[in-house]
This record gives structure tokens, sequence and C-alpha cells, in this order.
């Protein structure tokens, strides 16, 4: 069990990648804490951590806010009395073509995207100082290594979120943390399943290895990078995309 005894907080896990990163820290022995908008998927996610025998502990904020992450970082430490890990994964995209983006869609995907991975590292930042340990890993998106069409705002999140990831990696390096973000090609998730299937198809095409990714294929990479065995990566985006962008 590589990470008993350690706190986990991920972001966004009531569903998707998020749900599936949760539930692989806690079958890796660490206990959870669970921040999404929608409480009740949140509660069941934590249920099934706390059946596997781990702590689990549900809370319903947005990561938008700082004040609402501030007080849900607090209560985490109340709960679990310490925090070793922070995945930045709440995420959303409201696509349109540049000129016809509103500034509602702008804002609302940087607000979530960047500023609340923002919030949350500022957030735990004192304590993995205080404790000289911590690892934060932030979920980009090849398309902030790329830009795609239709995601303006999205992909300039991401890019920022790999930014913001390096600074990070950098100002906490001599407190023993370690930062990095991971980079997602097309993941099998809702979204993906729903999509028209030409552009399911075209998606497909990109990918080297003539699959969609699984949200597990996230979850144990970043298991890997909560690890021990990871101690000396920092700083890094990693892809995991079957090669749809090299
Ligand atoms: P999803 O839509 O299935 O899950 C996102 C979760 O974040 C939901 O539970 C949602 O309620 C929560 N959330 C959204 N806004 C929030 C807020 N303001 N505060 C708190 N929680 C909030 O998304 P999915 O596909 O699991 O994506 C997870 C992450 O992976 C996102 O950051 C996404 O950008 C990234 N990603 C996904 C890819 C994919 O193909 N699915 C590809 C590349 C990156």
């Amino acid at each position: 069990m590589e990470l008993e005894g350690k706190v986990a907080i991920v972001t966004g896990a009531a569903l998707g990648i998020g749900s599936a990163i949760a539930l692989d820290l806690a079958k890796n022995g660490a206990d959870v804490a669970i921040v999404d908008l929608k409480y009740e998927q949140a509660r069941a996610v934590c249920n099934r951590i706390v059946a596997a025998g781990r702590r689990g502990l549900a809370l319903g904020a947005n990561v938008a806010i700082a004040a609402d992450v501030q007080q849900g970082v607090d209560a985490i430490v109340k709960e679990f009395g310490r925090v070793d890990i922070l995945v930045n994964n709440a995420g959303i995209n409201r696509d349109a073509v540049i000129w016809k983006m509103t500034e509602a869609q702008w804002d609302d995907v940087l607000a979530v995207d960047l500023k609340g991975t923002f919030n949350f590292i500022r957030a735990v930042a004192p304590r993995f100082k205080d404790q000289a340990s911590g690892k934060i890993v932030n979920i980009a998106s090849i398309n902030g290594l790329r830009g795609k069409f239709g995601q303006a705002n999205y992909s300039a999140a991401k890019a920022g979120v790999i930014g913001l990831t390096k600074a990070v990696a950098r100002e906490l390096a001599k407190y023993n943390v370690n930062c990095n973000a991971v980079a997602p090609g097309a993941i099998e998730t809702e979204m993906i399943k729903q999509m028209p299937e030409d552009a399911r198809q075209k998606s497909l095409e990109e990918i080297l290895l003539g699959r969609f990714g699984t949200p597990e294929d996230i979850a144990w990479v970043i298991s890997f990078l909560c690890s021990d065995k990871a101690r000396h990566i920092t700083g890094q985006v990693i892809q995991v995309d079957g090669g749809q962008y090299i």
C-alpha cells in the first residue's frame, strides 16, 4: 500500500476521471476527500471509498470560489488532521469558435479550470510548506499543449494550468513538494460517449494506439505520481493520450 496513511483531496471526483482517481488513490491506501458541485454523486463515490476500508469525506463546493475552497480545506483538515495529496481535476468546457464565444463562456472556463486549480493550491501550500512534504497533480489536457479548434477558452485555461504547475514546482521544491500535470487525450467519459459518431471517429483516428483512454488510465498515472516512487519527478507534464498528440 504505497499511500497508506496519506490524505488526498480530489476535486471534481463525483464523476468520470475524478471518481476513478479518488477510487484508485483509496485502493492504494489513501483516505480521500472529494470536492464537487454534485454533492449526492460525491457521496456515492465516498461510500465506495468507505466500503473499501478507507476514510472518505464528500464536500459540496465550487472550486471557482476562493472562500469556499479555503473553508473546504479547513473542513478536510478538521476531519483527517492533515493533507498530503491534492489532485486538481474539476474542469468544464464551453465550446465555441472565437468569433462566437461569449464573455461568459470564456470567464466560466477560466474560473473553474484555471482559477479553481489556483484556489486549491494556494489553500494547501502553507500546510505543505510547514510539513515539508506534499504532492500536487493538476489535470491539464493535450489541448492545452496543441490548442483545439472551438476551444480557445479551454485550451488557454489548460495551457495556464501547465504554466501554473511549473511555477509552483519551482516555488515549493525546497519544501519537498512535487507539482506535476497530467495531460489526457480523449478519455472515454460521458462526454466522449455522447459525441456524434463522425466526430468520435475523427478523434479516434488521431490516437496512435487506436482506442480511447479510460478514466483508470489517468488514475493509475496519478497514483504513481503521488507515490514515493515518483519522488524525483516535478514540474512535468505527463501526456496520457495513446500517442494522440506527438
Ligand atoms: P466530467 O464532466 O465527467 O467530470 C467533471 C467533474 O467536475 C464533475 O463531477 C463536475 O460536477 C465537477 N465540477 C465541474 N465544475 C465544478 C466546480 N466549479 N466545482 C466543483 N466541481 C466541479 O469530466 P471528465 O471528463 O471526467 O474530466 C475531468 C478532467 O479531465 C477535467 O479537468 C477535464 O478538462 C480533463 N480532461 C478530460 C478529457 C476527456 O476526454 N474526458 C480529456 C482531457 C482532459
